[in-house]
């Protein structure tokens, strides 16, 4: 083997970046290492930890080959040449900049860990989204081991998005790499791209100090959830004029300047990243003293908490201003279609106000009950966790629609109705579904950003 690779952090980025560098890198051992025993044990096994189309077959593939996952986070260290850090860098909950900054103290904690477990020095790639300047601190603690080794910090984000992360590794639109403009810091950015090379076009391996690398990430998702509450936004104005925000997002979309992804309109953004992140570069406006830029970002969360609010309200408000005790079917908790991932997912918040208004829910999804379930634990109310839409429906007054699972759309509608109480409602958070059809059946059918389709 050429080299040894390891990433600390087996979650949604570390487990999948690393079976598709193992897979396409025959060359190099890869290690996966996370203190998480249940984690690894899933890795090991049959049943992964996580559901990614794709997936399986990548780490069948390499697995046991050349790719190794284990809780020896030290034995790790000591082996490896280039050390990936992938853990969590959720929002701080508590003291200075509680509610927005990073909580960086499972990042710190890996360069206590790297220190203290090697011989000699490595290269150590940020892979986990960090604020703008997070390699200034992680080299100063690097560089504090007593035994004078050598680190290099590069910048490594990733880019990929859940439901396709294979895809999006095997096919990447770009991957960047942030050194220091130093000779070693420039013969470590080459290293990198030796791994990358293997399979990424060079064209698309795209090089840039440390400082732009880290930037680049919290703003490309914030670029990203700042389209879809823009959408969102005027989805609200398109309901109060009968404009229709299929047809505007469509049209505006053709414009090459504007580009047609990222508009459809929705019940709101989820996902671990796009909030915090977007907290994130708040924050650090407000530290280098931007407020306006802050506020200009800050924007963005607020829409998607406004467009969260606003899809409960009209549930509400359209069944006639009541839903205590009404049943109401949930088509959907993960955050987006293709993924069993629910973290900050709009179904959450959704579940939430239709709990304190007592409806009674019934939750379906095809890959999410389990989050689900974690997620709505200290939950007062009525709650079932169906595993079959038509049952989930039996009896419920609604059907609100909250991920944009293809299977939703070829569900036979006629069925669902006959099982529903009258009238029957449908909200469609994701606009997935045939609106005209619905309503012929006899459906009152509530779009986003859409006219509403009633027979009331
Ligand atoms: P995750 O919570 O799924 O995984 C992080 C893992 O790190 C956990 O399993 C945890 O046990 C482990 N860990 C934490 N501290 C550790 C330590 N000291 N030693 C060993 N293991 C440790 O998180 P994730 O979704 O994979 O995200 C990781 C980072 O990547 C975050 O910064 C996130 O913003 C970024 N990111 C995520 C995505 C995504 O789609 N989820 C995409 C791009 C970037
Ligand atoms: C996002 C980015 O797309 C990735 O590039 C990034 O690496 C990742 O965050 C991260 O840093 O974690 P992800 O959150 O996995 O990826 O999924 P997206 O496809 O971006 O969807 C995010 C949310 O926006 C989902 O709830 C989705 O349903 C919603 N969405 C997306 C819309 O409501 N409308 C759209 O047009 C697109």
């Amino acid at each position: 083997m050429k080299k040894t690779i390891l990433c600390i952090g087996a979650g949604y980025v570390g487990g999948p970046t690393m079976a598709v560098i193992a897979d396409r890198c025959p060359d190099y051992k890869v290690i996966v290492v996370d203190k998480n025993e249940a984690r690894i044990a899933a890795w090991k096994s049959e049943n992964l930890p996580i559901y990614e189309p794709g997936l399986d077959d990548v780490v069948k593939r390499a697995r046991g080959r050349n790719l190794f996952f284990s809780t020896d986070v030290a034995a790790g260290i000591y082996e490896a040449d280039i050390i990936f850090v992938s853990v969590n860098t959720p929002t701080k909950m508590f003291g200075a900049g509680a509610g927005k900054a990073a909580d960086l103290q499972y990042w710190e904690k890996t360069a206590r860990d790297i220190i203290e477990n090697s011989d000699r020095g490595k290269i150590v790639v940020e892979k986990s989204t960090l604020p703008v300047r997070t390699a200034e601190a992680m080299q100063r603690i690097l560089d504090s081991n007593p035994k004078n080794l050598h680190f290099e910090v590069l910048s490594n984000p990733e880019f990929m998005a859940e439901g396709t992360a294979v895809d999006d590794l095997q096919n990447p639109d770009r991957v960047l790499i942030g050194a220091m403009e130093t000779p070693s810091g420039q013969k470590a950015l080459q290293d990198l791209v030796d791994i990358y090379s293997h399979w990424v076009p060079r064209e698309k391996i795209k090089t840039a100090n440390v400082w732009s690398s880290e930037l680049t990430k919290l703003v490309s998702n914030a670029m990203l959830a700042q389209r879809i509450s823009s959408v969102n936004s005027i989805s609200a104005l398109c309901e109060k004029t009968d404009a229709n925000i299929l047809e505007v997002s469509d049209a505006m979309g053709m414009d090459k300047r504007i580009g047609s992804r990222f508009l459809r309109a929705s019940v709101g953004f989820g996902g671990s990243c796009f909030k915090k992140d977007i907290l994130n570069l708040v924050y650090l406006c407000e530290h280098y003293g931007l407020p306006e830029v802050a506020s200009y970002w800050e924007q963005v969360v607020l829409m998607n908490d406004y467009q969260e609010a606003r899809f409960v309200e009209k549930i509400i408000r359209n069944m006639f201003n009541t839903v205590a005790g009404k049943r109401i079917a949930l088509f959907g908790f993960a955050f987006k279609a293709d993924t069993g991932d629910t973290r900050e997912s709009p179904a959450i918040y959704v579940s939430q106000l239709l709990l304190e208004e007592r409806a009674h829910l019934a939750i379906f999804d095809p890959k999410a009950l389990d989050n689900a379930r974690v997620d709505l634990k200290d939950e007062q109310g009525h709650i079932e966790y169906i595993d079959d839409p038509y049952e989930a429906a039996k009896g419920a007054h609604a059907i609100a629609v909250l991920t944009e699972w293809k299977e939703f759309a070829a569900y036979d509608y006629q069925k669902l109705f006959d099982l529903m109480e009258k009238p029957a409602f449908i909200f469609d958070g994701r606009n997935i579904l045939d609106h005209q059809k619905l309503h012929g059946i006899g459906f009152n059918v509530f779009p986003i950003g859409q006219k509403a389709l009633t027979h009331l």
